[in-house]
């Protein structure tokens, strides 16, 4: 390769692998298997032997993980650095990595090197740290020199003791990996899917999930261990080699690896490499390759750091394992956001101990690289527990037409288009698709959108399940199913008013909500509001919408001479309006309620220019929503009253300011006559 192109090789190598960083180390959600990103780390190193002039500030070689960002939790400097381990991926590696150490110490060719070995667990590390015996503070690894603080958390891991059992030395941080066993994350997901929450990818990334929280209850719920596999800052040490220190550190009451050795020389410590290797599949945590360290500590100090790892010892990686099968079917599914992704439905194959009989081809563009199709041969590859992938097509040279990725919603039979530039196809279907219906509901009746206390998740499935619900208006027709719905466990006659008034509340809803709750792409709340601030009514943002997709250059340029507004909600908007179903539910929304027309202040209604108060619990509106509602009547919402104030609205539970204003003679209503003054502005 000549200069240039490494230089900008090497350019590309840092943002990717940086990107990949991120997307596990802060979002616990990789992208690519650890065999493929082990690959990028290689490539990375080996055009930075060749060219060690071009090794840039940012490359990987010298940056460890990430720095931690957007967790909430407070960050802890590292008394001394937590750092990462070079890799090696076949004995012939480790053999060198051994020649090396020998060179640089000086020592016989062929004199034996003690190495420790020991699973590489995959979890993530944490640093303990002991005073006096105590537990102190725990830390995540973060960059290496800067992690986060979650004492708290681990307070609540049974492995980790808050007192160590004899006598450790004054200082003594524990370093170790914590992680959660293959059962316990099946039944944590499980139970995750019982509750429709979040799956996890691993279990290392489930670990992450539950380690990396604010509120430690939560990681208390979730089974977590630890295993040590070294220390940190040390005011004394209890013995002069790596095994002997890692036994005290049992011998404290902290967890051990059981599979720790120490090897007389390199080739007992690739015999037990084999071992592990063989009992992996059967261990009760992932694991992904094996650790050796050199057991003397005087050779660990000689031999020091290179960077960002020790050059005392390497990871020994196992090869990622592979099978071919054949490619039965590639099924489309939807998901909740519209996106269609195609899933590989494979003759069951063993890979590494599990059957692999689905695998994601993940979008049109791999399925494009990879030139599968159904009866296709095909190379299956499962890394760590990452998700199986498919790496290679044994059959793509046969002349068979490639796969035609659907133009049409499986689930709905919506249009599935792909935005300029982006690789997911999605479905336009939105709230018609039974795959989307769910969420786009429950988004309608969310907080930021309609706001309809009491209709949460389980409600909206019930009523989805029962057939009485499909789009937003029949969120109004409910209450035809009143009877019924009181013959249900857990809908008594006051839950299902309460559920009635809260919906019949919303019949004058803002209209910037109500538009946001329709979810078309783009239109957040914001863009919404703004809408309905430019345009007034509902109907008229759709006509002018209607216009611009049809390609109305006047108003196109009313929409994008809105701040904020640009091409993609332009497009999105007509994209929306494109579809006669879409038609057909707003038309069916409106029908149901009346969205106020936005009223500038500056128009003079019977409420310009007043102040108006809310006070107590209000039951059918967030304060928010009824602010807003104040606003668009012209009014001021203030938050205290005073004799400037003409009018409070008074909830349940209102105290002082209900009092101030009766003596001030002030008008008090409450939230049913207040919402019936907002419907008959509208
Ligand atoms: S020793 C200075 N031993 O692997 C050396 N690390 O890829 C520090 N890991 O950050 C690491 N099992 O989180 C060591 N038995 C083991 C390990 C192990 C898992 C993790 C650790 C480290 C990462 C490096």
């Amino acid at each position: 390769m000549i200069e240039a192109d490494a230089a900008n090789r090497l350019m590309r190598l840092a943002k990717e692998i940086a990107r990949h960083n991120r997307l596990y180390h802060d979002q616990d959600a990789p992208e690519i298997s650890d065999a493929d990103y082990d690959a990028l780390v290689r490539e990375n190193a080996a055009l930075e032997a060749q060219f060690p002039h071009l090794v840039r500030a940012d490359s990987p070689s010298r940056t460890v993980g990430h720095a931690p960002v957007a967790s909430g939790l407070a960050k802890v400097t590292h008394a001394r650095p937590m750092l990462s381990l070079d890799n090696a991926f076949s004995g012939e590696d480790v053999r060198e990595f051994v020649a090396r150490i020998r060179r640089f110490l000086a020592l016989d060719g062929d004199a034996p090197v003690p190495l420790t070995a020991e699973p590489k667990i995959d979890g993530l590390s944490c640093s303990l740290r002991y005073e006096n015996g105590v537990l102190v503070q725990a830390a995540t690894r973060g960059d290496g020199a800067v992690g986060e603080d979650v004492t708290a958390n681990v307070r609540t891991i049974a492995d980790v003791p808050q007192r160590l059992t004899g006598n450790a030395p004054a200082i003594f941080e524990i370093r170790g990996e914590i992680y959660m066993a293959k059962d316990d994350f099946a039944a944590l997901n499980a139970a995750q899917q019982k509750a429709q929450q979040k799956l996890f990818a691993n279990p290392r990334n489930a670990a992450a999930g539950s380690l990396r929280q604010k509120d430690p209850s939560v990681t208390a719920a979730r089974p977590l261990r630890f295993l040590a596999h070294g220390w940190g800052e040390v005011s004394a040490l209890p013995a002069d080699t790596q095994s002997g220190i890692m036994a005290a550190i049992g011998g404290w009451g902290v967890p051990v690896s059981d599979l720790l050795i120490r090897a007389g020389d390199v080739e007992q410590a690739l015999a037990h490499y084999a071992r592990i290797e063989a009992e992996r599949a059967d261990l009760p945590f992932d694991i992904d390759g094996v650790v050796y360290k050199v057991d003397r500590l005087d050779w660990q100090t000689r031999l020091g750091f290179v960077a960002k790892a020790p050059r005392w010892a390497i990871a020994h990686k196992f090869p990622a394992e592979r099978a071919q099968t054949t490619l039965e079917a590639i099924d489309i599914q939807v998901g909740r956001t519209g996106k269609l992704t195609p899933v590989g439905r494979l003759t069951p194959v063993g890979v590494g101990g599990v059957i692999v009989s689905n695998v994601t081809l993940h979008n049109r563009d791999e399925i494009a690289r990879l030139g599968v199709r159904p009866g296709d041969r095909v190379v299956v590859q499962r890394a760590g527990d990452v998700i199986p992938q498919v790496v290679d097509n044994l059959t793509r040279h046969e002349d068979r037409p490639a796969f035609a990725f659907p133009d049409h919603c499986p689930e709905c039979g919506s249009e599935a288009v792909a935005e300029e530039g982006e690789v997911d196809v999605r479905c336009t279907g939105g709230l018609i698709c039974p795959a989307q219906r769910f969420e786009r509901l429950r988004h309608f009746v969310g907080r930021p959108a309609l706001d309809i206390e009491g209709l949460g998740e389980k409600s909206i499935a019930e009523f989805l399940g029962l057939g009485w619900l499909e789009r937003p208006g029949d969120i109004f027709r409910l209450k035809r199913h009143r009877a019924e719905l009181l013959t249900k466990e857990g809908w008594k006659e006051k839950s299902v008013d309460n559920l009635f008034a809260a919906i019949e509340a919303k019949r004058a809803p803002d209209a910037g909500r109500l538009l946001f709750g329709l979810g078309i792409r783009h239109v957040g709340a914001v863009t919404a509001k703004d809408l309905v601030k430019a345009f007034g009514t509902l109907p008229a943002i759709r006509e002018t919408a209607e216009a611009a997709h049809a390609g109305d250059a006047d108003a196109l340029a009313r929409l994008t001479a809105i701040d904020g507004i640009g091409p993609a909600v332009v497009e999105a908007l007509g994209d929306f309006f494109h579809e006669p179903h879409n038609c057909d539910l707003w038309d069916d929304l409106l029908s149901e309620v009346s969205p106020p027309a936005y009223v500038s202040t500056a128009r003079e209604t019977e409420w310009t220019g007043k102040t108006i108060v809310f006070t107590g619990k209000l039951e059918t509106m967030s304060r928010d929503e009824a602010k807003a509602q104040a606003e668009n009547l012209g009014a001021r919402a203030a938050g205290s009253v005073s004799a400037q104030t003409d009018l409070l609205v008074a909830g349940p539970g209102a105290g002082s300011k209900l009092k101030k204003a009766n003596e001030l003679g002030i008008r008090v209503i409450d939230e049913g006559e207040w919402a019936a003054i907002v419907a008959a502005a509208g």
